[in-house]
């Protein structure tokens, strides 16, 4: 096992009415930023929640934050910040709200212009940014309980991650009620994002860190079961429950750590968002596949484990079960109706893989994955098969 530092400070409040117990975490003097998105939070009473739990508080609003959060958009509410000297943020929303009250978390106490935050190694310490907390309202990215943020630019067809230790939410509200409202489609998107970003921390080497692969593999089935459950129709308080903690427990820290971990399907997810529009966690299940199949040899001793273990594949030598672990997970994507061909989301798709190869070679990422050898060139291979 790798050494590993461990320090995750935010506090979960789980479970059906925990917004109101917001009131307490947030110090009453405090002048308060509340940041949501297109406006879901109106139209399922999470809005009245909070308005209700922080009526004695000093409350402002900034709504608008669109999916994929938007520079321009989060630059506009650093202004409201800084115009009315707001002293703490509330994310009451899903990843991308989250996301743009990290970046605004950092950009408040930063001096220069606040892109140079995402674009260079600009870091928030501990104790570096306003203080904020959020209320969640799709489970997905683990973003309520990381301390990592994405940003997009759509001027320059960018889209960034940072983070830094001080970028940890104080709290955050987990109420598995708030699934109730979420379209069917979003839903898929949670689930195929936490299970990618497991992936992402699993699927390398073997390790000798077995507890970190045991959480993972366990995350992994949990989210199998649960997943036709949520889907279904009828809302069911407990699935919702176990979606929304596999979700956070995904990727909040802890089954990265003592293990190298991959991201490199991330990566080039990210350009396809970027450049179409794509949702985030359908970029993923159309690069994973061929990431896998392009990376066999270096990966196939690990696929072969989630074969036995999470699929209980038993028949095949190693080469086998790993082939056979990449259809499962094809086929998973398929049971969410998750498509995972670039083809299906888009018709101009030809020039995808050279965009990348150039966008990549530009910033000098010559060495992703769990061993830092993919160069530009292995990205535009991965490209072209998916
Ligand atoms: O904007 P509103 O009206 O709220 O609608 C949202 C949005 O349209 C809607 N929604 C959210 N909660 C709802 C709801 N609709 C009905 N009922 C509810 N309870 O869902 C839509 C999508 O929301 P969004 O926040 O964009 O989705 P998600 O949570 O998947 O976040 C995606 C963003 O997070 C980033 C992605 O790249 C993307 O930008 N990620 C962040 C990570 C992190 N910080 O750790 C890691 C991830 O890998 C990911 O990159
Ligand atoms: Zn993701």
């Amino acid at each position: 096992m790798l050494n590993f530092e461990l320090k995750n400070p935010t506090k979960i409040l789980f479970g059906k009415g925990e917004i109101e117990k917001i009131s307490k975490e947030i110090p009453k003097d405090a002048k308060i930023l509340m940041i949501y998105g297109g406006g879901s939070i109106k139209s399922n009473g999470v809005y009245e929640q909070v308005k209700e739990a922080l009526k004695d508080h000093d409350l402002q609003e900034f709504g608008g934050v669109p999916a994929n959060p938007e520079y321009e958009i989060l630059l506009e509410a650093l202004k409201v910040i800084k115009d009315n000297n707001v002293t703490y943020l509330l994310a009451v929303g899903g990843g991308s709200v989250i996301d743009g009250v990290k970046f605004l978390s950092a950009a408040a106490n930063y001096e220069g212009e606040s892109w140079e935050i995402l674009k260079k190694p600009v870091r928030t310490l501990e104790g570096g940014g306003m203080p904020f907390g959020t209320i969640l309202t799709l489970p997905a990215t683990g973003s309520e309980m990381n301390s990592g943020y994405v940003i997009s630019r759509r001027e320059t067809n960018e889209k960034l991650s940072s983070g830094g230790p001080g970028l940890f939410p104080q709290f955050s509200v987990l109420d598995p009620e708030v699934v109730k409202s979420i379209p069917k489609k979003q839903i898929a998107n949670g689930i195929a994002d936490a299970y990618t970003h497991v992936l992402e921390q699993y699927m390398t080497a073997p390790s000798s860190a077995d507890l970190q692969e045991r959480i993972a593999e366990s995350i992994l089935i949990s989210l199998q079961e649960t997943a036709p459950k949520v889907m279904s129709e009828n809302f069911d308080y407990d699935a919702a429950g176990n979606f929304m903690w596999c979700c956070t427990m995904a990727l909040n820290g802890l089954i990265q750590k003592g293990v190298i971990t991959d991201w490199a399907v991330h990566a080039m997810g990210h350009e396809l968002t970027a450049y179409y529009g794509i949702d985030h966690a359908r970029t993923l299940a159309v690069i994973a596949p061929s990431h896998y199949r392009y990376n066999f040899e270096t990966k196939k001793e690990k696929l072969a484990q989630y074969a036995e273990r999470v699929w209980k594949i038993t028949e095949g030598n190693i080469e086998e079960k790993a082939e056979a672990a990449i259809k499962k997970l094809e086929e998973f994507f398929h049971s969410l109706e998750i498509q995972t061909k670039l083809s299906d989301y888009t018709d101009h798709y030809q020039n995808t893989a050279e965009r990348i190869e150039k966008a990549f070679t530009e910033r000098n990422w010559v060495g992703l994955g769990e061993l830092k050898k993919l160069t530009p060139k292995d990205a535009y291979k991965i490209v072209e098969m998916s």
